[in-house]
């Protein structure tokens, strides 16, 4: 077998993104429903079982893990996980290794974890935040409360984390302020990503009342803001310009309006180890079992090559204007596979 892994239309998997839980401290309304049940705790795997994954993804040519969720730090012991992973960082692309190992938080436990996640070796997290009106971010989130999510953010800042800020476009409850949230991620000195809604699982009312095609935002910044093009990368779906005003990255990921999936090179790993090869697709393979049949590591790399033999082009997504709906509505939500 030759590593990285390729699929049949010659992408290479290279970025592994682990749901370590789908639990979440926060609701959005647009990622889960008012009433949302969890899985049992057993049904999980366990750190050790993670890790013997993991290795055999590094093994086969991944070189960059994102900890997901629903929210990764309500998972306790989290850092001793990164700490597990940390050997694998290494810069010689030579030889198996890691990158990066990074994180996608709504912040809420980095006044306690910031420091640690340092330490274990995360120099990078991604932030999830989509308001910074106390008002809207009760609605949003539904239980959250600002004031607890920016004392995170300080906190990761002075932890020494690069961070960029993910904000989920929403048509009537957050397009008025994307202007105030470049000025203060520029004052902050993080990047800001912003991204489409996209139909995943049920949720109250029609997500796609608030869907906002961010080429039309992308023009109404243009006209405050001097967008330059940059090679800037982050190896995930994000297109990046540089604000000359503020000199951070501006990060917009368009699944609806306009695809990225020639260039996917991820997969991703629900906390229960089932492995979806795409995100807007159902095509998954079931880790766990064969983990627990004591599969050996010849067999487990075996596996993730049938599973990427059998990976699918890419999403169907598309906005459908006339009825406001959305095509290639998936069944399960984002805190299943954490995005
Ligand atoms: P970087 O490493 O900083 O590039 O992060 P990332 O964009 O890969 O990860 P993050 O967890 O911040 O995800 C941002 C958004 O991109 C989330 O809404 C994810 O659901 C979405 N996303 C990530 N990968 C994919 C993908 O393969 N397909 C689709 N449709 N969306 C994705
Ligand atoms: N569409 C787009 N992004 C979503 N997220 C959660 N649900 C959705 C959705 N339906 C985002 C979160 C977080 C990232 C992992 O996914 O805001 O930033
Ligand atoms: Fe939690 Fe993230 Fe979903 Fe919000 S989007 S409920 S923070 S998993």
């Amino acid at each position: 077998m030759n590593y990285p892994f390729t699929d049949p239309f010659g992408r290479h998997i290279t970025y592994l993104r682990i749901s370590v839980t789908d639990r979440c401290d926060l609701r959005c309304t647009y990622c889960m429903g008012k009433k949302m049940s969890f899985l049992p705790r057993d049904e999980l795997l366990n750190f050790e079982e993670l890790s013997t994954l993991s290795k055999v993804f590094i093994e086969c040519g991944v070189r960059k893990i994102r900890l997901t969720g629903g929210e990764p730090l309500v998972r306790a012991d989290l850092c001793a996980f990164v700490q597990s992973l940390t050997p694998w960082l290494n810069t010689d692309k030579s030889k198996p290794g890691l990158d990066e190992i990074t994180l996608t938080t709504n912040a809420t436990l980095l006044e306690r974890y910031a420091k640690p996640l340092y330490q274990a070796g995360i120099r990078r997290i991604n932030i999830s935040l989509d308001t910074l009106r106390p008002d809207r971010f009760t609605a949003i989130t539904r239980v959250g409360k600002l004031d607890n999510t920016l004392k995170g953010i300080e906190a990761a800042l002075e932890a020494g984390l690069k961070i960029r800020i993910n904000t989920v476009v929403l048509k009537g409850l957050n397009d008025d302020e994307f202007d105030h949230l470049i000025e203060w991620c520029g004052q902050n000195q993080m990047d800001l990503c912003l991204i489409e809604t996209m139909p995943m699982g049920q949720v109250e009312g029609n997500r796609m009342d608030h869907y906002l095609p961010l080429a039309e935002v992308k023009n109404t910044l243009q006209k405050s803001w001097t967008l330059l093009p940059t090679t800037h990368s982050t190896s995930g779906p994000a297109r990046y310009m540089t604000l000359l005003e503020t000199g951070q990255k501006i990060g917009f990921i368009t699944p609806l309006s306009h695809g990225f999936c020639e260039a996917c090179n991820r997969v991703r790993l629900s906390c229960t180890g089932v492995l979806y090869t795409c995100l807007g697709q159902e095509n998954n393979y079931d880790f766990r079992t064969l983990l627990r049949s004591h599969a050996s590591s010849d067999e487990l790399k075996q596996a993730l090559f049938t599973a990427i033999q059998h990976k699918p082009r890419g999403h169907d997504f598309a906005f459908d204007r006339l009825n406001k709906t959305t095509q290639g509505q998936i069944k399960r939500h984002m805190n299943v596979t954490g995005g």
